[in-house]
């Protein structure tokens, strides 16, 4: 039996659960916890490098801002309705809308589930939410120009080069809603 979320989206694959500070806290230091509310196998390479060390900031900003409950981080969950339930990854947004409407966009994916059309699945569904909120009308997603695949699926998103991104180095997409 799967616990009521706050807000929740559903693939053909995927069970994807935003992230609340409650959650949240859960992942930053509880994984039997973690596990338990998400009723999924929780690897033991989850977390993914990427996130690992945000894990108590996002915890305490979601218990902050509970406003930003699905603006921000979400879990991805593998449950096809053939194997087990399983944390594969994990991406959304930011949180924080700035004053042009833009929301920055991250994920991802744990390596022994890459490359089967998760991210593009799971984001695809996600970014379709945070263009139905009110107050967003661009996404942006910053990366290094080597990572192939994650600039792949930011042009799967329908996301286009914008030039160069915040920090040395990087590069950033975007994509205007409406
Ligand atoms: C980026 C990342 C999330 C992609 O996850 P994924 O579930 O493997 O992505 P998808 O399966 O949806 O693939 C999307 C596209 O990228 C391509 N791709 C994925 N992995 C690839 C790889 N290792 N090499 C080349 N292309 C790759 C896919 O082929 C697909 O493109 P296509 O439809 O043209 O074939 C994953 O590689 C990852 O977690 N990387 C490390 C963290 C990271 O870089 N995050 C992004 C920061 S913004």
């Amino acid at each position: 039996m799967v616990a009521e979320f706050e807000l929740e989206l559903r693939t053909d694959r995927l069970h994807l659960i935003a992230a609340t500070g409650a959650i949240s806290r859960l992942a930053a230091s509880d994984r039997d916890g973690l596990a338990k509310v998400l009723n999924a196998c929780v690897p033991s390479d989850w977390p993914p490098e990427l996130l690992a060390d945000h894990l108590d900031e996002f915890a305490t900003t979601l218990e902050q801002k509970p406003d930003q409950v699905g603006l921000h981080m979400w879990f991805w969950i593998r449950d096809d309705g053939v194997g087990d339930r399983v944390l594969i990854g994990n991406g959304g947004g930011g949180g924080k809308v700035d004053d042009r409407g833009a929301l920055a966009i991250g994920y991802a994916v744990l390596d022994a589930f890459q490359k089967l059309g998760y991210a593009t699945e799971a984001m695809s569904v996600i970014t379709g939410w945070m263009q139905r909120q009110p107050d967003v009308r661009i996404l942006t997603a910053d990366t290094c120009p080597h990572l192939k695949p994650s600039i792949r699926v930011m042009e799967k998103l329908g996301m286009t080069y914008e030039g160069a991104g915040p920090e040395a180095g990087t590069i950033r997409y975007v994509r205007t809603i409406g």
